[in-house]
């Protein structure tokens, strides 16, 4: 029995080793299906208006700023807030637009933040100041306009 311990431990590696090997055969790749980029921005283009929308377009800028809206005052600096605080802040400028923003506790937390950090351009009322700072009170914000813009264009365009 002893004298076949090291062939039979041969045979276990080998069967182990083909299981192994099997196991390894190089997998068939699912074929990842591409959304059509014309599905995508007609996904887009159709919940634009909503106020997730608007408070995922506010948050994004509070982290990575805003340029390219034609103010005097050139462009806006990102990094404001983290992920969290920009949420919070997002939900109170759209109370601010009188709009509501399914969280209002969430919101009431960024009046401070929001009259110690944006309000010294945008105005605590979010009015901001003609020509010079954006009007967050604006019924569609300038960015979402110009983007609306472009959305249409392309869609537009793709469907030819
Ligand atoms: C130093 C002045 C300044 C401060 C502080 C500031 N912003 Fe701005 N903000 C601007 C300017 C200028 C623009 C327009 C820049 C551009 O895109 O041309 C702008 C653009 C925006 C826009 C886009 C407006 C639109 O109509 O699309 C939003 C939203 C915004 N700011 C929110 C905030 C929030 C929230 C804060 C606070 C966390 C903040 N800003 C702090 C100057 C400021």
């Amino acid at each position: 029995m002893l004298n076949l311990l090291p062939f039979i431990s041969v045979l276990f590696f080998l069967s182990c080793s083909q299981i192994v090997e099997k196991k390894e055969e190089p997998k068939q790749e699912p074929k990842k299906i591409e959304t059509p980029l014309l599905q995508k921005l007609e996904k887009e283009y159709a919940v634009i208006d909503t106020i997730p929308y608007l408070e995922a377009y506010i948050e994004r800028i509070i982290m990575v700023g805003s340029s390219g809206l034609g103010f005097a005052s050139g462009k806006m600096q990102g990094g404001f807030a983290d992920v969290s605080d920009a949420q919070k802040i997002s939900h109170y400028v759209v109370t601010l637009a009188g709009k509501h923003c399914g969280d209002h506790e969430m919101a009431k937390k960024a009046e401070m933040y929001y009259t110690s950090n944006c309000g010294g351009c945008h105005g605590d009322d979010g009015k901001g100041l003609n020509g010079t700072f954006p009007n967050l009170t604006r019924p569609t914000l300038l960015g979402i306009e110009k983007r609306k813009e472009f959305l249409k264009f392309k869609i537009e365009k793709l469907k030819k």
